[in-house]
């Protein structure tokens, strides 16, 4: 497994909607596993294959926070929210490709969620808390959306300079 390196906001490939994946293949495998890798190295809950560059409709998320809980790798192939919830929950989030930056953002409290598993057997579950926000994060990611995207757009700018600032001075180091 390898880590792979994470694109930062602003990067085209991270407004892009990423294809529906096909077969699932060794490689695609592999993919998800590098990218569980990178999440966990990270550290983070949640990562989209457009966040390696890569525009396949691919994320792997863990939530589990529990100290000494087991951990849950998922890796969620072609997901899609099948059904939401009316009732609204407020999550302050973060995102691996807007570092250091976090906001308050509203989404659907509850969501059952279907996808392809690493094995090609459909998976339906229905999620909440942590886990319902972080996997309407991650699809959001499949559809180019940001979570800075549900800010208003002063706020939004402004952390978007920050990552331009981010971006040089980390190609100067
Ligand atoms: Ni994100």
């Amino acid at each position: 497994m390898s880590v792979l390196p994470i694109l930062i906001h602003p990067d085209p490939r991270l407004k892009k909607a990423a294809e529906p994946v096909g077969e699932v293949t060794d490689e695609l495998r592999q993919l998800a596993d590098d990218m569980l890798e990178t999440m966990y190295k990270a550290p983070g809950i949640g990562l989209a294959a457009p966040q390696v560059g890569v525009l396949s409709r691919l994320l792997v998320m863990d939530c589990v926070k529990e100290e000494g809980a087991a951990p849950r790798p998922m890796a969620l192939f072609n997901p899609e929210v099948v059904w939401a919830s009316d009732d609204v929950s407020t999550y302050e989030e973060g995102c691996l490709s807007i570092p250091d930056q976090y906001a308050d953002v509203d989404r659907p409290a509850e969501v059952r969620v279907r996808w392809v598993d690493r094995d090609g057997a459909e998976c339906e579950e229905h999620f909440t808390g942590l886990w319902s926000t972080c996997v309407q994060h991650e699809i959001d990611h499949l559809d180019g959306k940001l979570f800075i995207d549900y800010l208003k757009p002063l706020r939004r700018q402004m952390i978007t300079r920050k990552m331009v600032k981010l971006k040089r001075e980390r190609a100067r180091a």
